[in-house]
């Protein structure tokens, strides 16, 4: 196996969030979405159920998630809690958060304009596809497990493929406008990608996000 492969694929992956319209043609998308299912999952139960969009779909979806974003209906299969993170992941969201509105020339207490990206980024960061990654089953915390174990097969698949992507929670928040508009009738949503070539000029496509160091997370016992 070659290490400097794993290294360039696995460490060049990043969120993209600025994209060029141009689709990604039929071929590409079944190779990543095949490559995505060979992911792992307990007892080879492969409980993810996919749906992925583009074309005139991608367009009334995005105007759905727009408007049901401003009249505040959110549907979130999975509760969100603030108080869910350690102050440890506090600490490195909010560096985050300032390297991401940093490139975009947002300022720290500009609420408004945080919004306003926000709203934007249901548009999938203009994006030409995206993909929406149900948890089937009960939905409980296992089965999301497999399913996040899907979503980074399919991010890595895309990323070998040339093929941009952003993971986005927000998108999982208006489940119940996601399944009205592609007739889902089964699973939880747990998130959407959103999927393309990435715009390269963007500034916001370069800002860096670093990691924790390996002793921070990890302890080998022997
Ligand atoms: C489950 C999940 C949900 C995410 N939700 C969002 C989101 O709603 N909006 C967004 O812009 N990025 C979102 N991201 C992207 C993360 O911000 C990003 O992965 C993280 O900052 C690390 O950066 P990198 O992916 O470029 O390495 C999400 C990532 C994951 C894995």
């Amino acid at each position: 196996m070659d290490h400097d492969y794993a290294e360039k694929l696995i460490r060049g992956r990043r969120a993209t969030r600025a994209f060029r319209p141009e689709p990604v043609p039929d071929e590409t998308l079944r190779a990543v979405f095949s490559l995505a299912g060979a992911a792992p999952s307990n007892s080879n139960a492969q409980p993810w159920r996919v749906e992925v969009v583009g074309g005139e779909r991608r367009e009334r979806l995005a105007e759905a998630l727009v408007a049901a974003h401003a009249e505040q209906r959110m549907t979130a299969d999975f509760p969100y809690r603030e108080e869910m993170y350690a102050p440890v992941h506090q600490e490195r969201r909010a560096e985050f958060g300032a390297g991401l509105y940093g490139a975009l020339g947002i300022g720290p207490e500009d609420h408004a304009a945080r919004s306003a990206y926000d709203a934007e980024s249901l548009r999938f960061y203009g994006a030409p596809h995206a993909a929406f990654l149900f948890v089937t089953g009960d939905g409980g915390p296992r089965l999301a497990a497999d399913v996040g174990a899907y979503m980074q097969t399919l991010l890595l698949a895309m990323a070998a493929y040339g093929v941009a992507s952003c993971p986005q929670g927000l998108l999982s928040f208006y489940a119940d406008t996601v399944r009205a508009e592609l007739g889902v009738t089964e699973g939880k949503l747990l998130v959407g990608v959103s999927f393309g070539y990435a715009d390269e000029s963007a500034p916001v496509n370069h800002v860096a996000s670093g990691r924790a160091p390996l002793a921070a997370t990890t302890s080998f016992h022997a």
